[in-house]
């Protein structure tokens, strides 16, 4: 089967892609700016809003099924930049989702655990949204034009971590960057949520294509954490000093958008349909270590390099 994977760089696509090959998928690639010429399938780079672009990566692809994880997913920049926010976050996903329907093709979507204010927590998919900043709010805007155009789609509110392509993406690169440099940093005590890790997370996708799930589902850890909990815990899951990591509240972070406090979502509702439990945070900082211990790290990154690049910097040595 052909899945297009968008945003096929980043922190969930890259993983996404991996977990793809691994299930036997054939996996069409696409981002906005960087290319993977060490990867081991078709990839473009091309901006998905602009005009014609979509026809010519569906041409291109050809895809059975599309995962679109595409996004302008920094927070403060959306804040910066709503009008692009609103461009690649709501209208493209509208779109992308249009050519699916048209050509009868199932599409996954992703979107986040952020479309709720995080005052209560503990949410379902029948509780109301109420989006903080203009992240967010683009991203539920993009939901609602995913299943407006495809009764077909599904919609995936997530939150994950991992290993990304360039080592920044994710906020346990972050914890384990400062632990291993023996830098002191702050984790929030009054921020909670409910992190996959981003393998984790691709093979629960993949699982909903296979079973044809449409709508809205919380694809989200069972057991739920803080910021700083989490850091803490990654630090033992590593052998680093997990005094390094400073108990603080979000309020004193100096952050441009409102960041909503407790993401906490239920996966009831994916966890009946796929008939089974989804694995949670510790499972996923077990594995993501287990990853780091057995060189999936180096060869994620390696398709950031030319094969052809190494062949040629073994030929100068020589
Ligand atoms: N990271 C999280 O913890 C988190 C939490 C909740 C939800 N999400 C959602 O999960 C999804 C994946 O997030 P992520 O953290 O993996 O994102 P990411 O690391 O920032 O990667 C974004 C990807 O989208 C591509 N892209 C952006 N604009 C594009 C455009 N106009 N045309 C084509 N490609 C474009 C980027 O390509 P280039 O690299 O070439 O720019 C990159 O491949 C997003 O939908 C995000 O909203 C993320």
């Amino acid at each position: 089967m052909r899945l297009l994977i968008t945003g096929v760089t980043g922190l969930l696509g890259a993983n996404l892609a991996w977990e793809a090959r691994q299930a036997g998928f054939a996996v069409w690639g696409v981002a906005a700016r960087r290319p993977l010429p060490g990867a081991p399938f078709p990839m473009r780079t091309v901006d998905l809003t602009a005009p014609a672009a979509l026809d010519a990566v569906w041409a291109w692809a050809r895809p059975d099924a599309v995962i679109h994880t595409a996004a302008l997913a920094h927070v403060d920049a959306c804040e910066r930049d709503p009008a692009r926010a609103r461009e690649v976050n709501a209208v493209l996903p509208g779109a992308l989702a249009t050519r699916a329907a048209q050509a009868g093709v199932p599409l996954v979507h992703i979107s986040t655990d952020a479309v709720f204010d995080g005052t209560r927590g503990d949410y379902t998919e029948d509780d109301p949204p109420n989006p903080r900043n203009v992240y967010a709010r683009t991203k539920l805007e993009g939901e609602r034009a995913v299943l407006a155009a495809h009764p077909g789609a599904a919609v995936a509110r997530v939150n994950f971590f991992g290993w990304s392509l360039t080592g920044g993406r994710s906020l346990a690169e972050w914890f384990l960057d400062n632990l291993q440099a023996g830098r002191p940093m702050r984790g929030f005590t009054d921020v909670w949520f409910c992190p996959l890790l981003a393998n984790h997370l691709a093979q629960v996708l993949l699982a909903m294509l296979a079973r044809g799930l449409t709508g809205v589902y919380h694809a989200t850890s069972p057991q739920c954490t803080t910021k700083y909990a989490f850091g803490v815990a990654l630090a033992q899951t590593f052998g680093y000093d997990p005094d390094l990591i400073r108990p603080a509240t979000v309020d004193d972070a100096g952050l441009t958008a409102p960041r909503p406090r407790r993401l906490t979502l239920r996966s009831d509702k994916l966890t009946q349909a796929l008939g089974r439990p989804l694995p949670d945070w510790r499972a996923g900082l077990q594995a993501w270590h287990r990853q780091f211990t057995t060189g999936y790290t180096e060869d994620l990154r390696a398709w950031l390099t030319s094969p052809l690049e190494d062949a040629h910097a073994d030929y100068c040595l020589l």
